[in-house]
């Protein structure tokens, strides 16, 4: 006790009175990270443009080595698909290889809408994204809602209109589409000749370097490539077709001004690039231009401060927890994501919620198929700590420092049931079980006013599915559900406290508390929703957690 108070004392006087000298080294390897997400409506083609991505960086060496986290509707039971996705899914969790000097981090997020919870926390911890468009289809509803996380949160975007080998729009109209869509400006960095049975290749606009399409060959290094597209060779290859790449990239920069990197990094200007992920097409232009101009790891606002990014001393915050893939193991990995400094193995490092110090004995890194434990890992890493229950989703780690990082919020749920316990003799597992499938970030749980009763609430459907299965076969515990009618459940406050405390009045049936003890109002409709914010103008209605 004494000696985990002396070094807690240690921490806080070297990190607040003793600044430390930069290590050159930390900024290099800051410089080099990429640390992105990929993300798209399902069957955009995320997993294969992904695969394609590790193929290039060597991270994989066949095709089919990344398994789709997708949920296949068919054979088998939605939540036995989904536990067999969360044993694919620690492994995909995070796919870090190295390609040309650079060290890529990409980030997996689940494909069901379902879990999108799950891929908005892990935007939390990207730098920037990748968005996935498919060419005939154009901007999905999904690919809308995740772009204005990344707008709220201004992530540097890129998109890449996959499936041109398929027929589409105009690309001018594509284009025009997807700016609407997506309510972001945007600047292609490629061009394609074509579309579908005509598509002849891609342009790289940043590289002003054009690679000819063949769909027979799939080493990209082994195709046709120009770099003058005045030359009149390239008519030999793709006749008229090159007359009118000309022309059109003579119109593409009257229409677009230059590349802005300045305003992509703000987040207000999208780079977009064209290709077949299938066929290994626009693919390398896309990773080539993507390493150069997406942004290293940045500063992160913490409740207390703004943590630089090279600042030397280590902090980092968990987005995401995984627990139990070994049934017979009662095993978490809570993934980390460094902020700053250096995390090194068996280091102490302060654990702010519980206010204790522990070192890391066996901190993993990810590598495409395999992880291993490694030494040290740098800003932009994600690293996974094993875990016997002391994380939960948004724990801060620091070398000492109070610091509390902002921005893993829960969302409004939509979907709401009372749980029940089935199994009397089961209730201490149950309680457990809840607590422990909250911390993951599987749901939410309320506490009703009205009759202590606990309901949970969810964003998507299958979620109850999964926290059922999960219980008892991991706690041995079993519960029931009671359907709930409710529209919306929403977090409460207002300074004005006669108007909060009337409120809280009047709803008493009605407010609920979230884990944390904080207010809750379970709205049953829109309307009354609607009534409510103007009945009490003065009172602030929260839709995520975190305000
Ligand atoms: P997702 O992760 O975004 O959900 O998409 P995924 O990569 O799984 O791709 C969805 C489907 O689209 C797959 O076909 C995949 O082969 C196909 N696809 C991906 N990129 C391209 C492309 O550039 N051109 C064409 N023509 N198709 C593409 P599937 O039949 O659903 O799955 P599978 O049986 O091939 O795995």
């Amino acid at each position: 006790m004494i000696y985990s108070l002396f070094i807690q004392f240690y921490f806080i006087i070297s990190t607040r009175f003793a600044p430390r000298k930069l290590d050159m080294g930390l900024k290099e390897e800051i410089l080099r990270r990429r640390t992105f997400g990929i993300v798209s409506h399902p069957d955009a083609g995320k997993t294969t443009l992904t695969e394609k991505l590790l193929l290039f960086g060597g991270a994989i060496h066949v095709a089919g080595a990344v398994k789709s986290n997708k949920i296949k509707k068919g054979a088998t039971s939605d939540f036995m698909e989904i536990e067999r996705q969360r044993g694919i899914s620690v492994a995909t969790s995070v796919m870090g290889f190295e390609f040309n000097g650079y060290k890529v981090n990409i980030l997996d997020t689940p494909g069901h809408q379902d879990f999108q919870e799950d891929t908005f926390r892990t935007l939390t911890a990207v730098d920037s994204v990748i968005i996935v468009v498919d060419a005939a289809k154009g901007v999905e509803p999904q690919t809308e809602k995740l772009m204005s996380v990344c707008r709220s949160r201004k992530t540097p975007v890129i998109v890449f209109v996959n499936k041109m080998d398929r027929p589409a729009d105009d690309t001018f109209d594509l284009l025009d589409d997807i700016e609407k869509q997506l309510l972001i400006k945007v600047r292609p960095l490629s061009w394609p000749i074509n579309n579908g049975p005509d598509f002849k290749g891609v342009y790289n606009i940043y590289d002003q370097n054009l690679s000819l399409f063949d769909p027979s060959i799939t080493d990209i290094r082994k195709g046709i490539s120009f770099s003058d597209i005045q030359s009149p060779e390239l008519e030999n290859y793709i006749g008229k077709d090159a007359a009118v790449l000309r022309d059109e990239l003579e119109i593409l920069s009257e229409v677009y001004p230059a590349f802005d990197i300045e305003q992509y990094l703000a987040g207000d200007l999208a780079p977009v690039f064209f290709g077949s992920a299938l066929y290994n097409f626009g693919v390398k232009e896309l990773l080539d231009t993507f390493v150069r101009i997406a942004p290293s790891p940045r500063a992160k606002k913490a409740e207390e401060r703004l943590v630089m990014v090279e600042e030397e001393t280590f902090t980092g915050f968990v987005f995401k927890i995984h627990a139990n893939i070994d049934p017979n193991h009662r095993s978490r990995i809570a993934f980390v994501k460094i902020c700053s400094g250096k995390f090194e193995r068996n280091k102490n490092y302060r654990h702010i919620r519980l206010g204790k110090v522990f070192k890391y004995s066996s901190p993993t890194a990810f590598m495409a198929d395999k992880k291993e434990v490694i030494d040290e890992a740098f800003p932009g890493d994600i690293i996974g700590i094993p875990d016997t229950g002391n994380f939960v989703i948004g724990d801060t780690l620091t070398e000492g420092e109070i610091l509390h990082y902002k921005g893993i919020p829960s969302f409004s749920p939509e979907i709401f049931r009372y749980i029940e316990n089935a199994d009397p003799m089961k209730s201490k597992q149950l309680a457990k079980g809840v607590d422990q499938l909250m911390d993951e970030g599987v749901a939410q749980l309320f506490t009703s006013q009205l009759n202590g009763r606990k309901i949970i609430g969810t964003v998507g459907a299958l979620q109850f599915e999964v926290i059922e299965y999960r219980l008892e076969h991991e706690y041995n515990a079993k519960c029931r559900w009671e359907s709930l009618a409710l529209y919306k459940a929403c977090w409460i406050q207002g300074d004005d406290k006669a108007m909060l405390e009337d409120f809280k009045k009047r709803k008493y049936n009605k407010m609920s508390k979230d884990n944390h003890g904080r207010d809750v109002f379970m709205a049953d409709s829109s309307f009354i929703l609607d009534m409510a914010q103007r009945d009490f103008p003065a009172l602030r209605f929260h839709f995520t957690s975190e305000f």
